[in-house]
């Protein structure tokens, strides 16, 4: 354990699927086993474009429940929802009075709507509200309450730690070292994870293969994943094929290098190397979906787990806003 704070939000938009797994939440979990870890649910974030409450609860507790059950340390890790801590509400207040403008004016997801609505020839922030164009600095004080020095991200969230970091520089230059400027550390890039499609796995393909699809719904997607029409005999390029790109993030080395030179032997066909797949999936993540099922079925276990997250994150958010209300209102 070394004593480096690591960071992380995961917005609650939508049942997770392999392809959040691969790309993210396995290493999260790794990184929780030996590091103090402070993991939120970023359902503020959600406002700017869900409003119905129903779903951002939904997926609130879907979020909560999958952490704990593939094996987040609860010992090393706060988990709550962000929105159960004041303090976040009052950082970002204070925060909007050293933010720029023009640094919002860059932000990637702000600047494509702006793109999308001058193509489309029509007023350049239509649709955009304040919750979508600040989001920037509700994530900075996400990640500046809480004293963190890692944030491992994707790469689409790179940009939002670096202007997090940007922002506690702006106000640790015009207030005094204030606040501790956290660095950005992109996840070690899994690669692109195909979906049934073979396109990158996203809830936008409609391609996704869910976490803890039940075990006969696992069986039917990934049956239905696409090949091509080569027949069993006939050689095949495991770098090609989607089963095994899904494979190769399941299995230890040797399984994975066996798999590999079935491909390339030729004699087994699709049919054979799904099921392969399939099993090698099912054993794996059995155990956490049993623990998820009966997670989701007991909601005051999860509301008990975040209530308690909410109260140890508050007393550090809090002294970090009682830091910066001196600072700033003396
Ligand atoms: N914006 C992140 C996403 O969409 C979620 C998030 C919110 C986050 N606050 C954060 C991630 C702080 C890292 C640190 O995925």
């Amino acid at each position: 354990m070394d004593d480096k704070i690591v960071l992380t939000g995961v917005k609650p938009t939508g049942t997770p699927h392999l392809g959040n797994y691969i790309g993210a939440l396995k290493s999260l979990i790794e990184l929780s086993q030996n590091h103090k870890t402070v993991m939120f649910i970023a359902d503020l974030h959600a406002l700017n474009a869900e409003k119905d409450a129903t779903k951002i609860k939904q997926h609130s507790y879907e979020v909560a429940a999958l952490m704990i059950a593939l094996g987040v340390n609860l010992e090393n890790t706060i988990l709550f929802r962000q929105s159960d801590v004041d303090a976040v509400y009052k950082l970002t207040e204070f925060l909007m009075n050293v933010t720029p403008k023009g640094l919002m004016n860059r932000a990637h997801s702000y600047k494509a709507m702006v793109e999308k609505n001058t193509e489309a020839g029509i007023d350049v922030d239509a649709g955009v509200n304040m919750g979508l164009y600040t989001y920037p600095v509700l994530m900075a004080a996400d990640i500046l309450l809480y004293n963190s020095d890692i944030v491992p991200v994707g790469k689409d969230q790179k940009q939002h730690v670096e202007f997090a970091r940007d922002i506690a520089g702006y106000f640790n230059n015009v207030y005094g070292n204030v606040f501790r400027l956290p660095e950005p550390v992109i996840s070690a890039d899994a690669g692109i994870i195909p979906g049934l499609d073979g396109r990158k796995m996203s809830k936008s393909y409609d391609n996704t293969i869910p976490l803890f699809a039940t075990e006969s719904e696992l069986k039917k997607k990934i049956m239905r994943i696409i090949t091509d029409s080569k027949t069993p005999e006939e050689s095949k390029d495991p770098d090609e094929s989607t089963i095994f790109q899904i494979y190769k993030h399941f299995a230890n080395e040797n399984e994975i290098a066996e798999f590999r030179k079935m491909f390339i032997d030729g004699g087994m066909g699709y049919g054979t190397a799904k099921n392969i797949l399939f099993e090698k999936i099912n054993s794996v993540l059995a155990a956490p979906r049993a623990e998820y099922e009966r997670l989701m079925a007991n909601k005051p276990e999860i509301d008990a787990i975040l209530n308690d997250g909410a109260t140890r994150a508050s007393v550090i958010a809090n002294a970090t806003v009682a830091r910066v209300k001196k600072a700033m209102l003396g």
